[in-house]
């Protein structure tokens, strides 16, 4: 099996469909792939990078678990499969979201090595950002924001991470947000810190005559 290092798969950087609408957005397009146990605090964090994104000139898009599941991956349950299945073809939607532009949020336990590794070989080695928001089972538990960990515990949901289902820690995350440790506030400045580098558009301006516009600074709307 492959190690969560051994991927190469490079994203065709130089497909010039992408590049215009890069261009046209000025940024560079990312899949930040959020994963970590129930009630650590993806959903929080991704909605906040999303606000700032938005706040800050850029274009992004939160996929969010409980949100896909009730719609486009309704129907699929969480045995160890099932969520294979569910995060394929997140990973398949992250991948043309990027390749339109736009930086995809996105929002999963992703419990399984294999999991993320096939995640990062369908999005591409390139634009993946694997990102860790790790607190203990103790803390999630403790929260239990949405009350799933006490019917666990009770044997009333099966197959609930952490509990009788496995997460196994990344080994290769670009990042690692202690959620226990750090209010959401640090949190979510962490994250932004560790993003906004990555999606500055800093390559030569693509087309002659043409300057690259900077972040807040759109061109007057056309007239109808
Ligand atoms: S994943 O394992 O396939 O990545 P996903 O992120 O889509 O999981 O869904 C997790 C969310 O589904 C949890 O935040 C929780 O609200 C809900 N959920 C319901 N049943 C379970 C379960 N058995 N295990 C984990 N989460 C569950």
């Amino acid at each position: 099996m492959k190690t969560e290092s051994s991927y190469n798969n490079v994203t065709d950087l130089a497909d010039p469909v992408r590049m215009a609408k890069e261009n046209l957005l000025q940024q560079r397009a990312r899949v930040i792939w959020m994963c970590g146990l129930s009630g650590a605090g993806k959903s929080t964090l991704a909605g906040l990078l999303d606000d700032e994104l938005a706040r800050r000139g850029y274009l992004s898009r939160v996929i969010d678990g409980d949100v896909v599941r009730s719609g486009l991956n309704k129907g699929l349950g969480y045995s160890v499969e099932d969520r294979h299945e569910n995060l394929r073809r997140v990973a398949e939607v992250a991948k043309l979201f990027a390749g339109c532009g736009v930086i995809a949020i996105v929002s999963f336990i992703s419990p399984t090595r294999y999991i993320r590794n096939l995640a990062r070989e369908i999005v591409g080695e390139n634009d993946f950002l694997q990102v860790f928001v790790d607190a203990p089972l103790e803390v999630c538990e403790h929260r239990d924001t949405k009350g799933l960990y006490k019917q666990a515990r009770e044997g009333k949901i099966k197959d609930f991470t952490g509990i009788d289902s496995p997460f196994e820690p990344p080994v290769q995350a670009d990042l690692i947000i202690d959620t226990a440790k750090h209010s959401v506030d640090e949190s979510s400045k962490q994250l932004l810190e560790f993003v906004l580098p990555k999606i500055e558009l800093n390559q030569e301006p693509r087309t002659k005559n043409q300057e690259p516009r900077t972040k807040n600074q759109h061109p007057a709307p056309a007239k109808y």
